[in-house]
């Protein structure tokens, strides 16, 4: 497919750049990026917005390295916090508490367990796969989307409910994985969020009755599988 010259770069991700088109958003993919990686994102996509978790719907292109998506006007929230919304905490609270509670019967993604050594070490797999069974023995499973952060919650400028967006490492696991990856993530960022953070959450965490050492323990394979990201 091919722009007119009227499109406007909206986002950039480490993959891809986004732009909004004749009233949609693109999302034009790194030409080396796997388009596997791709139809997986849009079954990932499907998967969630019959969940009832983004009505954002992907749709195809001729190009399989484009994907055209429903727009969504407004701004992220990461923009308004850094402006010093610190309520921002407090949504991300929330989005995590709505991913969470969703019903996991008959939905179309990949439990944590199946991808989450794809690169790793010898060594690695055999630190993250025993507290991959041990937590999942321990506490239900529900959809994480283990990339929650203040650039993937999008505030619509119509006034309408914040969007959680970008859920292709979304798995099935329990929820204190979710949480530990944005605690990874803010760790590399900024200390100061991550202050807040551990604030925030501390309420919910409690309230799932997950201990120290188990929190202490997903940090572990989220820092891990972060880590092969890069
Ligand atoms: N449907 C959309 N409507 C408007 N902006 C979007 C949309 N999807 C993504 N964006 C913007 O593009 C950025 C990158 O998109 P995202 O899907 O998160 O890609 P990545 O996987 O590279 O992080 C987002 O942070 C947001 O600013
Ligand atoms: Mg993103």
């Amino acid at each position: 497919m091919d722009f007119d010259g009227s499109q406007v770069l909206i986002g950039k991700g480490a993959q891809a750049d986004v732009f909004r088109y004749q009233g949609y958003a693109y999302k034009v993919y790194k030409s080396s990026y796997p388009a596997e990686w791709i139809a997986f994102e849009k079954d990932q996509q499907r998967a969630v917005n019959e969940a009832g978790l983004c009505p954002i719907r992907y749709y195809d292109t001729d190009d399989a390295h484009i994907i055209r998506m429903d727009l969504i006007e407004g701004e992220v929230l990461e923009k308004k916090v850094r402006e010093g919304y610190i309520e921002g905490f407090g949504l991300l609270t929330s989005a995590f508490r709505k991913v969470h509670a969703a019903s996991v019967e008959g939905i179309r993604m990949p439990p944590l367990i199946a991808t989450a050594g794809m690169g790793l070490s010898e060594e690695e797999k055999d630190t993250i796969f025993p507290i991959i069974e041990k937590l999942s023995g321990k506490y239900p499973s529900c959809i994480c989307h283990l990339d929650m952060h203040f650039l993937n919650i999008m505030l619509p400028s119509d006034g309408s409910e914040y969007k959680i967006i970008d859920w292709m490492n979304a798995r099935i696991a329990p929820a204190v994985f979710d949480y530990a990856r944005t605690y990874v993530i803010f760790d590399e960022f900024s200390q100061e969020a991550l202050a807040i953070y551990k604030q925030v959450i501390a309420d919910d965490i409690v309230a799932l009755g997950i201990s120290d050492e188990d929190f202490q323990d997903a940090v572990t394979v989220c820092a891990i599988i972060r880590e092969r990201e890069k």
